[in-house]
């Protein structure tokens, strides 16, 4: 079959897409198929060449800029040209949405691809949605009694208001505590993000998150918090798990950097945690899962305390797939390498 493979995309996400696509291109098995990269530039466009049938060499970029030199090795023509989307309402094609973030995991493309009638890789349009809005999911795992930390969330409309702004500074001062996380309700790889410690900065942290969103959230810390990761492959019939692995901290908070530039991250897989602790989570993961209506894939991260006591953090549709992420190294370690991995999510997203 033929696989078009989606990346790049209009979201602050764009570079970690990037990677995570050069992974795919690296690892997907050449002998079942025809894999077309689709690079979606910053600006919106879509730009293809012809397939790939083998690896990329090393060297090659996995960038194609309009009017730039073609650098696929294999095409000969053709090559990051605007995609004609036609080419995917044929037979035995599939899409695979390699997108994080804002235009790519949060259910726009996956409406698109709908209703063109297209099949495709992973989570719908609702799973996907509701899981990249903070705000939603959050209000979608209290509805299921799901642990969490506390919050508060506002609007700019509202915070543009002197006495709205006044009541949600003092909601938040007087019900949470420090050190707190100011985010935008859509974003991910921690781009918007603030760790706050006292009242003078949290003004200015919440102005910053409105640069990436109309709606933001602050939440409490949760103090030495472990970050914990789970990841599913599946669907509601068939869920599976894979062993919890955790992000080795070297610094208070992990932001963009410290994830995907400097790769000085350390994964520990499995996470050295109770037996009673991992059941916890992995039961909190299946509920997450079931109430979001996701499918195929997705990765859900807890914060554990000291304590013991477990909140889930977020979901991730299309977690991370480049050569540092959490997701392929949990299926890694739990036996499915991550040609295989392609493979069975493939299988999936045809169903
Ligand atoms: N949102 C990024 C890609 C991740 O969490 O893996
Ligand atoms: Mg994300």
């Amino acid at each position: 079959n033929t696989v078009f493979l989606l990346y790049g995309g209009v979201s602050s996400e764009h570079d970690v897409s990037v990677l995570s696509a050069r992974s795919v291109v690296e690892n997907i098995y050449y002998e079942y198929h025809d894999l077309v990269p689709v690079y979606i530039t910053k600006q919106g466009r879509f730009l293809s060449g012809a397939s790939l049938t083998a690896p990329l060499p090393d060297s090659t970029s996995l960038y194609l800029e309009e009017g730039s030199t073609p650098q696929w090795r294999q095409a000969k023509t053709s090559v990051g040209v605007p995609l004609d989307w036609r080419r995917l309402q044929a037979d035995n094609v599939i899409v695979f949405p390699m997108l994080h973030g804002t235009n790519g995991e949060d259910g726009t493309i996956q409406g698109w691809l709908e209703t063109v009638g297209v099949p495709y890789v992973g989570n719908g349009v609702r799973a996907s949605a509701s899981a990249m809005d903070k705000i939603i999911s959050k209000q979608i795992f209290a509805d299921a009694d799901l642990p969490q930390v506390p919050y508060e969330w506002i609007d700019d409309t509202a915070w543009k208001m002197q006495a709205a702004r006044t009541d949600f500074l003092n909601r938040v001062k007087g019900g949470l505590l420090y050190p707190l996380y100011v985010k935008p309700a859509n974003a991910g790889s921690s781009i918007g993000i603030t760790r706050v410690t006292e009242d003078a900065k949290l003004a200015d942290a919440i102005d910053f998150a409105f640069h990436y969103d109309d709606r933001i959230l602050v939440e409490q810390g949760v103090p030495n918090a472990r970050e914990i990761e789970l990841a599913l492959l599946g669907n509601r019939d068939d869920l599976n798990m894979s062993v919890p692995g955790e992000i080795g901290k070297t610094r208070s908070f992990y932001d963009f950097n410290a994830k995907f530039v400097e790769g000085q991250t350390k994964l520990i897989i499995p996470a050295k945690l109770p037996e009673e602790t991992t059941s916890q989570l992995e039961k909190i993961a299946q509920t997450a899962f079931m109430e979001l209506s996701a499918a195929g894939l997705c990765r859900i991260d807890f914060f554990v305390s000291d304590g013991g006591d477990v909140y889930i953090n977020e979901v991730q549709t299309m977690p991370g797939f480049t050569q540092y992420s959490m997701y392929p190294y949990l299926w890694q370690h739990t036996g499915i390498n991550y040609g295989d991995l392609l493979e069975e999510l493939m299988t999936l997203g045809q169903k």
